[in-house]
């Protein structure tokens, strides 16, 4: 690979703008240039300062693009793709009637296969270069993502699905054998090139105390390996969880006292979360994937966002798709969506945070800020080239693609975000390599 040369506008974070001035947050070079060794970030600067040092190296010009890190969706489920749309319901009833007979599929692993194809497809369309991925039962579903993320370089974390209680004969485990599956594919796979592995409860539903204490069992063996999991999404489902276990203080207490809760954990929605919760969880270190498009399409709520980035008991959060219960892959559009979740509440969500919290922010979510995330030197060079004007109506709104001031670049960044979408992606680079042209394809 050796050495690679980028000459593009550049915007990036190396710091969290919920708590430093955004001025000192973003990092931005108009004319930029950004060089990588091995598909690793090199050098990154003003293209008149660093072109005599690289003057040997090759530069592939992206010049009127904007260059960002890869985004980063913190929940996302692969076998969902085909329920993308499905109509009329909320949470229990959607699982019932729509979810766990699609899932159910999975059992054949070349359909997981097909899928998987499809989906990160579907994610290098869309700019997404990382995900935290639910598979399903079936542990050939996680084999089929790991083999195909594998074959393409990509940094992803995914664990099968462990439920035995509360869903269809044909999408259930046992405690035992969750266990014991989940160990082999975490032997296999976790650390196993660019691949992380999560330990997959689906909610505190369909696992049994048993399950949930051997999912903390596996936690205990495989420190540095992920939970992943939904919580407190919709209000019947917080009922039922109360009454299916009578002796917890409330839905995160379920998953503490199975030992869940703790760095490298990932709660998707947390919509109905009490203050207590939110503190729990921020003391425990553990991250929330925030999914307005989900909690929109299956009327869960708005999340409370501003409450969990709060400066006295902060949580990490990132953004999630939450395909198929959200309804885009695209996580401009999520970002949109997160916008209007905070102004429902009153509140403003700038686009410079909207735009951390699908990249910086869900690094730091996923404690893999050391790897992607920024453009920081060192890092996986993971990106995604924007076109500004991708569209006749983002054109008119932005006729001069490139700022040259912090408001010009707030702005363009804003109506990319409310205008745009997979159309805007003009390319995703992997570790430096092309992994999708929009004009190609
Ligand atoms: N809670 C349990 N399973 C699911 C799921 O598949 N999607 C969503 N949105 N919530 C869940
Ligand atoms: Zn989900």
């Amino acid at each position: 690979m050796g050495f690679q040369a980028f000459r593009s506008s550049f915007l990036d974070f190396i710091a969290d703008p919920f708590f430093v001035p955004e001025a000192e947050s973003v990092r931005y070079f108009a004319d930029g240039l950004m060089v990588l060794e091995d598909g690793m970030i090199k050098d990154l600067g003003a293209y008149e300062d660093l072109k005599g040092t690289y003057a040997e190296v090759p530069i592939v010009d992206y010049r009127d693009r904007l260059i960002l890190p890869g985004f980063i969706d913190t929940h996302i489920h692969f076998p969902q793709v085909e329920v993308l749309a499905a109509y009329g319901e909320q949470l229990l009833e959607w699982l019932n009637k729509y979810t766990f007979p699609a899932e159910g599929k999975f059992h054949d692993k070349s359909y997981a296969q097909k899928v998987a194809t499809v989906f990160l497809d579907e994610l290098m369309r869309n700019g997404t270069t990382t995900a935290l991925v639910f598979a399903t039962v079936h542990p050939q579903s996680a084999e089929a993502f790991f083999e195909e993320a594998s074959r393409r370089n990509l940094r992803m974390i995914a664990g099968k699905v462990m439920m035995d209680r509360n869903a269809p004969d044909f999408l259930t485990d046992t405690a035992e054998n969750a266990y014991q599956e989940s160990k082999a594919l975490i032997q296999k796979w976790h650390n196993n090139g660019r691949l992380l592995y999560a330990v997959t409860p689906r909610f505190a539903i369909t696992s049994t105390n048993e399950q949930l204490r051997l999912a903390g069992k596996l936690l205990e063996e495989f420190p540095d390996v992920y939970l992943h999991t939904h919580l407190s999404e919709n209000v019947n489902e917080v009922e039922l969880v109360a009454q299916l276990f009578p002796d917890s203080n409330g839905y995160l207490d379920v998953y503490d006292q199975a030992g869940l809760v703790r760095e490298r954990s990932v709660f998707a929605h947390g919509v109905q979360l009490r203050d207590d919760e939110f503190q729990r969880l921020s003391a425990a270190k553990s991250a929330i994937a925030f999914c307005p498009t989900s909690n929109l399409f299956l009327g869960s709520g708005l999340f409370k966002l501003t409450k969990a980035k709060s400066a006295e008991h902060p949580v990490q959060v990132g953004l999630g798709t939450d395909v198929g219960g959200g309804t885009s892959f695209s996580m401009l559009r999520t970002a949109h969506e997160a916008y209007k979740v905070v102004q429902l509440q009153r509140e403003k969500l700038s686009p410079f945070k909207a735009l951390f919290l699908g990249t910086l922010g869900g690094a730091k979510a996923l404690y893999l800020d050391d790897k992607i995330g920024n453009f920081g030197v060192g890092k996986e060079a993971d990106f995604v080239v924007l076109d500004v004007k991708a569209t006749p109506l983002m054109a008119f709104r932005t006729p001069n693609p490139t700022a040259h001031s912090l408001a010009e670049l707030a702005e363009k960044v804003f109506t990319l975000i409310i205008l745009g979408d997979d159309r805007a992606i003009a390319a995703t680079h992997i570790m430096g390599e092309l992994a999708y042209q929009r004009d190609l394809t």
